[in-house]
């Protein structure tokens, strides 16, 4: 039987009174992702386990990083015997991944009382045992009674809580190492609910909430378990006080649906001076609008007669044909590090990448002729403004008849070729403007900028685009420069525009589900 049929099988009202409701593949995917997951030795806790789904979708998604850690511990907490067996296959199933991937993999399975042993901190971590770095939770659902064992159980441990959920989190928090992350899915319950309060207190008190994420739909997340209550995933970072930022972010739940999310001062989650700490999720009305207004644009990319390409020159592969500088029989090599501006500056002295590339016969396909093209970078760092950077690569400005671009870039081309100028300037406005960013962001959660995402855009007219270059008289336009124009080329007109043109189910994959 696998994992699946056997959370299939169990006995309804067992299910109840354990608070069974299963984390959907899809759901368990996207709660992986949320972790940095920056660590070399992983301590991870599994606090009802079930059939380690939780644990299976961060076992992969690590198995599949880049950057990989080298081991990971992981300790499960599953106080329902019929679930063990499903439990040490899923765990097999881990080990072989993390195997495959060259990661020693450690594991405890506990099939007893998360609360009770949870409770008894102090014994939980022999001498030479570290505390978790890293939790992953659907905890059950059941409200515990004033006068019960559980009750004073956690009383002992200073927790004070009338839900099953609630004192699984607190305890979970109290077991992680200070900068230990924590991913839960919970229900919405405890975010503004009354009997919370000293909850949200102790909690906000001791992690720093990073990311919220809440689902649309009731029933989406856990459409086959019948669950009512609104569910939230939050990610916290083990921390005395909060961090300036949250992402905020929400989906439909189902498998495959877009993610919208946007960057918020913790002060909009959190009121200050808010004496009952109400936890908001400002799902805001900007990323709506910037919603509406890209799903209105009426243009594919090929519909303005362009193409989108990464650069062909992958520097590590081409080592011996790079030069620091210019010279004889040598063509310009543009990377990230030549944006200035909205323009690219070269050759530049400041920067450590090189300046140019061997012109030779191992080279010829790799270089493009030199004209007017609209470069974006494919990685931001997580600090920069904007996950979109776009500018123009200016045939006057940087003279040479071929020209390498390297594969950190995407380039804008017409056919291969160069473009009108005028156009390269609307699409690089177009591709500045936070409505783009914003709406970006709303749908990927990922500071990775592929071909394919600008591929699938939609875009402005050809004749629209001239009209924004035209507005912009500035050579280096500024942001609200940029902003107003945009706004005034395609905010406003939002609604004819949405009527106008048949809007087409732009599907976005999520990448956590291609973990
Ligand atoms: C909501 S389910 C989540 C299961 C699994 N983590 C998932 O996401 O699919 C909660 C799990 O906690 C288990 N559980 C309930 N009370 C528990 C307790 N006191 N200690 C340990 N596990 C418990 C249940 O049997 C159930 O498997």
């Amino acid at each position: 039987m696998t994992a699946a049929d056997q959370t299939k099988t169990t006995d309804p009202d067992r299910k109840r009174q354990l608070g069974q409701f299963f984390t959907p593949e899809n759901v368990a995917g996207l709660m992986a992702s949320f972790f940095e997951a920056e660590w070399k030795d992983v301590r991870l806790l599994d606090a009802g386990a079930g059939t380690g789904a939780l644990t299976s979708a961060l076992v992969r998604r690590l198995c599949g990083e880049q950057h990989h850690p080298e081991r990971i511990d992981l300790t499960a907490y599953e106080i329902d015997g019929t679930l063990i067996p499903a439990l040490y296959k899923t765990i097999e199933n881990c080990r072989q991944h993390c195997c495959a991937s060259q990661i020693e993999f450690t594991c405890t399975i506990r099939n007893e009382d998360f609360v009770v042993n949870g409770s008894r901190h102090g014994e939980l971590f022999d001498s030479d045992r570290k505390a978790f770095n890293a939790a992953i939770v659907n905890p059950p659902y059941r409200k515990i009674r004033s006068d019960s064992p559980d009750r004073a159980v956690l009383s002992s441990a200073g927790i004070e809580t009338s839900n099953l959920y609630t004192a699984f989190l607190a305890l979970i928090v109290k077991l992680l190492e200070p900068g230990g992350e924590l991913v839960a899915i919970t229900p919405r319950s405890f975010c503004n609910g009354v009997y919370f309060r000293p909850f949200r207190e102790q909690l906000l008190n001791s992690v720093a909430l990073t990311r919220l994420h809440v689902f649309e739909s009731r029933q989406a997340a856990f459409d086959t378990d019948d669950v009512l209550q609104e569910n939230v995933i939050i990610h916290a970072i083990k921390a005395r006080s909060q961090y300036n930022r949250v992402t905020v972010s929400i989906s439909s739940g189902s498998p495959g649906s877009a993610i919208y999310a946007r960057e918020v001062a913790f002060s909009e989650i959190v009121t200050p001076n808010d004496g009952e700490k109400f936890i908001h999720f400002p799902v805001s009305d900007a990323l709506t609008h910037a919603r509406g207004v890209m799903q209105a644009l009426p243009c594919l990319l090929s519909e303005l007669g362009l193409s989108v390409s990464t650069g062909r020159v992958v520097d590590f592969r081409a080592r011996e044909f790079l030069k620091k500088t210019p010279g004889r029989d040598t063509v310009p090599l543009i990377y990230p590090a030549h944006f200035d501006q909205g323009f690219i500056r070269w050759p530049r002295t400041d920067i450590r990448k090189p300046n140019a590339l061997a012109m030779t016969q191992e080279t010829r396909d790799l270089l493009i002729q030199s004209g007017t093209y609209v470069l974006t970078k494919r990685f931001t760092a997580k600090e920069e403004t904007r996950r979109l950077v776009a500018c123009i690569y200016d045939p006057e400005r940087v003279s040479a008849p071929l020209v390498g671009f390297e594969n950190h870039l995407n380039y804008f081309h017409a056919n291969g070729g160069g473009m009108n100028p005028e156009l390269a300037k609307g699409l690089a406005a177009f591709l500045n403007s936070t409505v783009l960013d914003l709406y970006f962001r709303s749908f990927s959660g990922h500071t990775q900028v592929n071909a394919t995402d600008l591929r699938n855009l939609r875009y402005p007219p050809k004749s629209t685009l001239e009209r924004i270059a035209q507005r912009l008289t500035a050579t280096s336009a500024s942001q609200e420069q940029i902003d107003g124009i945009i706004e005034a080329e395609l905010g406003n007109g939002t609604a004819e525009l949405r009527n106008s043109v048949e809007l087409r189910d732009a599907v976005i994959s999520e990448s956590f589900n291609e973990c």
